[in-house]
């Protein structure tokens, strides 16, 4: 593709400033893939840090094109590409036409191990949709059938952990009894909670499955039938620890809940083992530190062998001089996040 892509882009740029964000209680399976349809409720914090930032440009040409990095692709040659079919699905959705330009960045490495589909999609999303509607204004937006509900909706269907980017704070994607009554809506807003996640980057390798791949695989864990049983008593836990801003109450959780999606995706069918030997050491090295009564930290675990530290705002800084001191002859890389208040869409020029 030569850079024609870019040059026919005319009009308003639309520009969407989404987060990441960290499960807390995870979304691990799925009942229906097609629909996107997830195997358990799941439960998370939006991050304020870890952001994708999206422009969206309406194009001449009859094909749309995405810049990420030094890489421009366009829907011609490449039309599988994930980015070109969420773009089919926002117009068929809003019934609506027009070819965009696409330009992606993330404020992370993006050979850090931190995956960014959920702050990625729920980028695209937002963008894609402000340059096809031409508004940022969340009111007019709703009128005009792309709701905050349907845009995480949306969000979702390109990649399940992107719907709950959708929103700030802590927020949950209920299941639901169908397909069609699941629902992503935030519980506490930002405010609610000054909580951190002290991101300590442990092994940056290409992931060995897919996480969409693994969700698959978890159906054919013996545990997974168990797992899904407990999942309305550990949301019950999760939810009360978190309305009263009880850490150790919630840390409890945070620790078994990662530990039993990796035992599911450890025993699924094929069997994945996301975490590292350096994961179970640091893993190890936290409880132990906590247990002597001075690091008031608690770890939650990704499809990944990156481990997410949550403390409160005021144990941040003692938090990150300990992985620092402990494991700094390791050139463990460390990113400091925190809970954060959702997305934006701005007009540019
Ligand atoms: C471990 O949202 O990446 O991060 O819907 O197939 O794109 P797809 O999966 P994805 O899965 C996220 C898995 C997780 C847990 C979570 O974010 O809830």
């Amino acid at each position: 593709m030569t850079q024609s892509g870019i040059q026919d882009a005319y009009g308003t740029t639309w520009k969407a400033s989404c987060p990441s964000n960290i499960a807390f209680l995870k979304y691990w399976g799925k009942r229906d893939p097609a629909l996107q349809w997830p195997a358990n409720d799941s439960l998370s914090m939006t991050l304020t840090n870890a952001k994708t930032i999206t422009s969206a440009r309406r194009r001449a040409g009859g094909f749309d094109s995405f810049q990420f990095q030094d890489k421009l692709i366009d829907s011609v040659t490449s039309p599988q590409n994930k980015v070109f079919l969420h773009l089919n699905r926002l117009r068929n959705e809003l019934n609506l036409e027009g070819h965009l330009h696409i330009h992606s960045e993330n404020t992370f490495p993006s050979d850090c191990g931190i995956a960014s589909s959920a702050s990625g999609f729920a980028a695209l999303t937002m963008a894609g949709i402000a340059a096809l509607l031409e508004t940022n204004d969340w009111n007019e937006l709703a009128l005009r059938g792309a709701s905050k509900e349907s845009i995480a909706h949306w969000a979702r269907l390109g990649s399940g952990s992107a719907g709950r980017s959708c929103f700030g704070g802590f927020v949950q994607w209920t299941a639901g009894e169908n397909p069609t009554s699941q629902k992503i809506a935030p519980l506490y807003p930002a405010s609610h909670w000054d909580l951190c996640d002290v991101i300590v980057i442990l092994d940056d390798d290409k992931k060995s499955m897919s996480s969409s791949e693994a969700h698959l695989a978890a159906w054919g864990s013996p545990l997974f039938k168990t797992r899904l049983a407990g999942i309305p008593e550990r949301l019950r836990r999760m939810r009360a620890a978190i309305e009263i801003r009880d850490v150790e109450k919630l840390g409890v959780e945070l620790e078994a809940e990662c530990l039993e999606m990796h035992s599911v995706a450890m025993t699924g069918t094929p069997a994945v083992c996301y975490l590292k030997p350096e994961t179970t050491e640091f893993t190890t090295w936290v409880r132990e530190q906590r247990s002597l009564g001075w690091l008031p930290a608690w770890f939650t675990i990704d499809a990944g062998p990156n481990v997410h530290l949550i403390c409160e705002r005021q144990n941040q800084d003692l938090v990150v001089d300990a992985i620092n001191k402990k494991w700094r002859e390791r050139r463990t890389k460390i990113m400091i996040d925190r809970i954060g208040e959702g997305p934006m869409i701005q007009r540019g020029e």
